[in-house]
C-alpha cells in the first residue's frame, strides 16, 4: 500500500496579478512530523500557510490533508488549529472564552467545554489567567493562549505562522521550548513559520528551505546546515566566511582552489559535494566561524595537507560575547571572523598579534561564482 501522508503540496502555485508568490511547491509530511517554512520576508511562507489552512486556493497545483484532497474546501472543515503572525485573540472574551471558542462553534456541551478548555490551559502552564482579559495578560502569556486555543480542538494539523515573533528574546527562547515539549506531548503534524533559523533548526523535525516563492531545500536541521543545497541555504542558515577565489586544480576527491586577490593570494583545498567545476573556474567560497582553529602564529607554519590547511593572518579585532569570542582576523586582503570559546581560548588574544588559522577541507564550501 502506498504510504499515507497526513500533508501533501503538489505543485502548489500561486500568483498575486502577475506577481508569482509560490511556485511548484512540492511537500510530503508525515504524521506526527513538525516541519518549519523557513525563509526571508515575502518569500511566500504565510501565503503557503494560508492556502494549506483554506484561506487561500491555490492557482495550480493539488492540496491533500489526512487522504482527502482539500482544494476547495473551506478552513472550518480542514480539522486545523492555526495561531497568526499577530496576536489574534478576541480583545473582548476572557482567556476561558477565547480558548473555548472553537468547541462553542462546533457546539460542545458546557461543561465539556469547561473541562477542555481547563486542560489547553494547563497545557501551556498557564491555569490561572482564565478570567482575565487578554490586555491583562503579558506578550508571551498571549501567545501561549493562542497556542492553547489552536490545540483546545485536538486538531489533526496545528499551523503556526511567526508565533514567536513579536516576544523579546528571552521568551522567544522559552516559548520555543514550550512548543517543543508542546509537540511531544500532543504528537500533532505541525507546520511552524519563521524566518529566525535557530528557531527552526531547534524546533522542526525537517525544514523547508524557501526564496523567492520556491522550495531550495527540504531536509533536516542536520542536513540544511551541512548539506546545503545551494548557496543561498548555506549562507541563509549561520554565519559563514565567504571568500572570492578560483579553481585550480581537481585533486582526487579535492577541488584546490586559490583565495583572495592581487598577491595576497592563499591556497585551499575543499570537497565539491557533488558539483562539478572546472579549472580556472570563479567560486564563492565558505567557511563557518566555528570551524576554525586560531593558535598564536609559530605554532603551526601555513601549509596545505588534505587534513588540514592552515594561513598565517593578524588578529584586527576581538568581541567578547559571552560564550565565545568573535576574532575579526586579516588574512591577506581577506577578513575572517573566527568564533573562540571562550573557556577555551589560548590565554590572551590582543588585537594585533600574529595567529595562524586552520580548518579541514571538508568544512569548505564552494559554490559556482562570479569571482566578486
Ligand atoms: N493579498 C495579497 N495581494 C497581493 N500580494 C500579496 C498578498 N499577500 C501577499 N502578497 C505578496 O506575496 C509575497 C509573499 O507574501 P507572504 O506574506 O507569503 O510572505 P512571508 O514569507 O510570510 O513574509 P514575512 O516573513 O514578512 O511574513 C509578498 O511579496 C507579498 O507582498
Ligand atoms: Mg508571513
Amino acid at each position: 500500500m502506498a504510504k499515507t501522508f497526513d500533508v501533501e503540496l503538489h505543485g502548489i502555485r500561486k500568483t498575486f496579478g502577475s506577481n508569482v508568490v509560490v511556485d511548484r511547491f512540492d511537500l510530503q509530511i508525515e504524521r506526527g512530523e513538525c516541519i518549519s517554512f523557513l525563509g526571508p520576508s515575502g518569500c511566500g511562507k504565510t501565503t503557503t500557510l494560508n492556502m494549506i489552512a483554506g484561506f487561500l486556493d491555490p492557482d495550480q497545483g493539488e492540496l491533500w490533508i489526512k487522504g482527502k484532497r482539500m482544494n476547495g474546501v473551506p478552513a472550518n472543515r480542514r480539522d486545523l488549529g492555526m495561531v497568526f503572525q499577530t496576536y489574534s485573540l478576541f480583545p473582548h472574551m476572557s482567556v476561558a472564552d477565547n480558548v473555548g471558542y472553537g468547541l462553542k462553534l462546533r457546539k460542545a456541551a458546557k461543561e465539556e467545554i469547561k473541562t477542555r478548555v481547563a486542560q489547553a490551559l494547563e497545557l501551556v502552564k498557564l491555569p490561572h489567567v482564565a478570567d482575565r482579559y487578554p490586555k491583562q495578560l503579558s506578550g508571551g502569556q498571549r501567545q501561549r493562549i493562542a497556542i492553547a486555543r489552536a490545540l483546545v480542538t485536538e486538531p489533526s494539523l496545528l499551523l503556526l505562522d511567526e508565533p514567536l515573533s513579536n516576544l523579546d528574546a528571552k521568551l522567544r527562547e522559552e516559548l520555543r521550548e514550550e512548543l517543543k515539549r508542546l509537540h511531544k506531548e500532543t504528537g500533532v503534524t505541525t507546520i511552524f513559520v519563521t524566518h529566525d533559523q535557530e528557531e527552526a533548526l531547534y524546533l522542526s523535525d525537517r525544514i523547508v528551505v524557501l526564496d523567492h516563492g520556491k522550495v531550495e531545500q527540504i531536509g533536516t536541521p542536520y542536513e540544511i546546515y551541512n548539506e546545503p543545497a545551494s548557496e543561498f541555504v548555506h549562507t541563509f542558515i549561520g554565519k559563514s566566511n565567504r571568500l572570492t577565489g578560483h579553481v585550480t586544480g581537481l585533486r582526487g576527491e579535492h577541488v584546490e582552489l586559490l583565495a583572495g586577490q592581487g598577491e595576497q593570494v592563499f591556497t585551499l583545498t575543499a570537497s565539491p559535494r557533488g558539483r562539478a567545476f572546472a579549472s580556472g573556474q570563479p567560486v564563492s567560497i565558505y567557511l563557518r566561524p566555528e570551524k576554525i582553529y586560531l593558535e598564536p602564529a609559530g605554532q603551526a607554519e601555513a601549509s596545505v595537507t588534505q587534513e588540514r590547511v592552515s594561513v598565517a593572518g593578524q588578529i584586527r579585532q576581538l568581541a567578547f560575547l559571552g560564550s565565545f569570542i568573535e576574532c575579526e582576523v586579516a588574512v591577506g586582503s581577506e577578513t575572517m571572523m573566527v568564533r573562540v570559546p571562550a573557556g577555551l581560548q589560548p590565554q590572551s588574544l590582543t588585537a594585533g598579534q600574529q595567529v595562524s588559522l586552520s580548518w579541514h577541507p571538508a568544512d569548505v564550501f564552494v559554490f559556482p561564482g562570479k569571482g566578486q
